[in-house]
């Protein structure tokens, strides 16, 4: 009852975003090795962070845009990957096209899109070690 309200909830925001249904997955986090493909999201509550088919990486809160990569127009099928040190790379086609400022020692890092809003990339100790430092409420 309870896995298939969150479920529903989900696929009530995906549509709402207008999200591509077809591959979008209702995650909330990412570890190391990782991808979120072109349209893919993660998804918590009224919070989207997705991977356009622009190339942009956005975060949402009900539809409208409180962070992004401005990586729009840089290809195609980009991808985003959480790297085993801890970086986000969006890569077209396998060419880098946008990275975050954060490179750490190998670990397993785990990205969180947190229920304020935050998303957060934390190293093995729970530390958090790159943020959006975006703050809204996702429920
Ligand atoms: C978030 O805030 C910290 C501390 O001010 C800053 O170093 C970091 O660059 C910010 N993150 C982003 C993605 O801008």
């Amino acid at each position: 009852m309870m896995a298939s309200t969150t479920i529903s909830i989900c696929v009530a925001i995906l549509l709402l975003l207008i999200f591509a249904p077809s591959n979008s997955s209702c995650r909330t986090t990412m570890n190391s090795g990782d991808t979120l493909i072109t349209s893919d999201s993660l998804v918590l509550g009224f919070c989207g962070f997705t991977m356009q088919s622009d190339c942009n990486l956005v975060l949402y809160v009900l539809g409208r845009s409180v962070w992004d990569t401005k990586s729009y127009g840089r290809g195609d099928r980009c991808q985003l990957e959480l790297t085993r040190n801890g970086q986000l790379v969006i890569s077209n086609n396998g060419v880098s096209v946008w990275k975050n400022s954060f490179q750490g020692e190998d670990d397993n890092y785990v990205l969180k899109l947190q229920e304020d809003g935050n998303v957060v990339i934390f190293n093995s100790n729970e530390n958090g070690v790159w943020f959006t430092n975006t703050s809204v409420s996702c429920s």
